[in-house]
C-alpha cells in the first residue's frame, strides 16, 4: 500500500509554476494577477482563502482579497464582479462559495467573465471540459488527476467508481475520468443518495473517489483488493484535544481500509493541497491567455 502525498506534490508543482513565473518575469512580463472574493467569516473559507493567498506567494503570482460583510446585496456583489471582469491586470479571480442564502451562486458563477473564470463554474468552461476542449477545470478534479498522473496509476479500461454528484467534485472527476485520455479511459459509475447497492457497487471498484462530505462512509467492506482510494472529504468534526478545537474528517475510515488499497490519498495532506494548486495552474494558463486567445 502506498500514501499518495498531496503535500509534497503540491509543494513540486508551485516550485514549478514559480520557475515559470520567473521566466516570465525575467523577460520583462508581468506576474499573474489572482484577485478573490470572500464574504462573511465562515472558519472553513476564511482558512481556503488564507491558504490561497499564501499559495499566491510562493508562485510569485500577484493576488488581492475583497471582503463584503455578509448582508452585502447580490446586486453589489455582481457589480464587483463586473469590475473585475473588466480589470486588465487581473487575469483570473474567484468568489469563494457557498455564499449567504440570500445570493443566488449560479447567478454570480454566471456573472464571471469565462476567460477569467479560474475555478473552472462557469457552464462555458463546464461545457467545454464534457466536450474535451480546453478551458479551466475545477480546480479538485483537476488536482485528482494530477496525482493520478504523478503517481503513474493505470486508469485505462478501469472501473472507477464516484461517490457524490456536485457540480464541483462528483460530476467533473467522473467527466474527466471518462475522458479519452491518459489518465482516464475509465468505465465510471457515479453513485449518489438515491444510489441502491452503494457498497455493493463499490466492492466492484478498481478506483473509488470519495467526494460526499460524509466522515467515514466508506468502509472496508466496500473495498476491493488492491484498490485506488481517493478521498475527497473535509468534514470539520469538533475535537476538544486540539487547540483548533476540531479535526479534519475523510469520507473514508483511513485506518480500516487503508491496508486494503493499492494507492490510498490521507486527509489532512492528500487531496486539500492539490485543489490550491491546480487554482494556482489555471490561473499562470489565463496570464498566458492559452485556453482563449
Ligand atoms: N468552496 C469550496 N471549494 C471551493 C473552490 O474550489 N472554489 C470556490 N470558489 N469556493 C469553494
Amino acid at each position: 500500500m502506498k500514501i499518495i502525498d498531496g503535500k509534497e506534490t503540491a509543494r513540486r508543482i508551485k516550485a514549478e509554476i514559480a520557475e515559470e513565473v520567473k521566466k516570465l518575469t525575467e523577460a520583462g512580463e508581468r506576474p499573474p494577477y489572482l484577485s478573490a472574493i470572500l464574504v462573511g467569516h465562515d472558519g472553513g473559507s476564511e482558512s481556503y482563502m488564507a491558504n490561497k493567498v499564501k499559495a499566491c506567494e510562493e508562485c510569485g503570482f500577484d493576488s488581492d482579497l475583497i471582503r463584503f460583510d455578509d448582508d452585502v446585496t447580490e446586486e453589489r456583489l455582481l457589480e464587483e464582479i463586473k469590475r473585475l471582469n473588466e480589470d486588465p491586470k487581473v487575469d483570473g479571480f474567484i468568489v469563494q462559495l457557498p455564499l449567504p442564502a440570500h445570493i443566488d451562486d449560479q447567478k454570480v458563477i454566471e456573472a464571471i467573465d469565462y476567460r477569467k473564470d479560474v475555478d473552472g463554474f462557469h457552464p462555458v468552461n463546464v461545457g467545454r471540459l464534457s466536450i474535451g476542449l480546453p478551458g479551466f477545470r475545477s480546480a479538485t478534479p483537476a488536482g485528482i488527476m494530477d496525482l493520478l498522473e504523478r503517481y503513474g496509476i493505470e486508469t485505462k479500461g478501469k472501473h472507477a467508481v464516484v461517490l457524490g454528484r456536485s457540480n464541483i467534485v462528483g460530476k467533473p472527476i467522473a467527466t474527466l475520468l471518462m475522458q479519452k485520455s491518459n489518465p482516464g479511459d475509465c468505465t465510471v459509475t457515479v453513485c449518489h443518495s438515491s444510489t441502491k447497492n452503494i457498497k455493493e457497487i463499490c466492492r466492484e471498484a478498481d478506483i473509488i473517489v470519495a467526494a460526499l462530505g460524509r466522515p467515514g462512509f466508506v468502509t472496508e467492506d466496500m473495498v476491493k483488493e488492491g484498490a485506488v482510494v481517493i478521498d475527497v472529504g473535509t468534514t470539520r468534526v469538533p475535537d476538544a484535544s486540539r487547540k483548533s478545537g476540531f479535526r479534519l474528517c475523510g469520507d473514508v475510515d483511513f485506518e480500516k481500509v487503508a491496508p486494503k488499497c493499492s494507492y490510498i490519498t490521507p486527509v489532512p495532506g492528500g487531496v486539500g493541497p492539490m485543489t490550491i494548486c491546480s487554482l494556482m495552474k489555471n490561473t499562470l494558463m489565463a496570464r498566458k491567455g492559452d485556453y482563449f486567445n
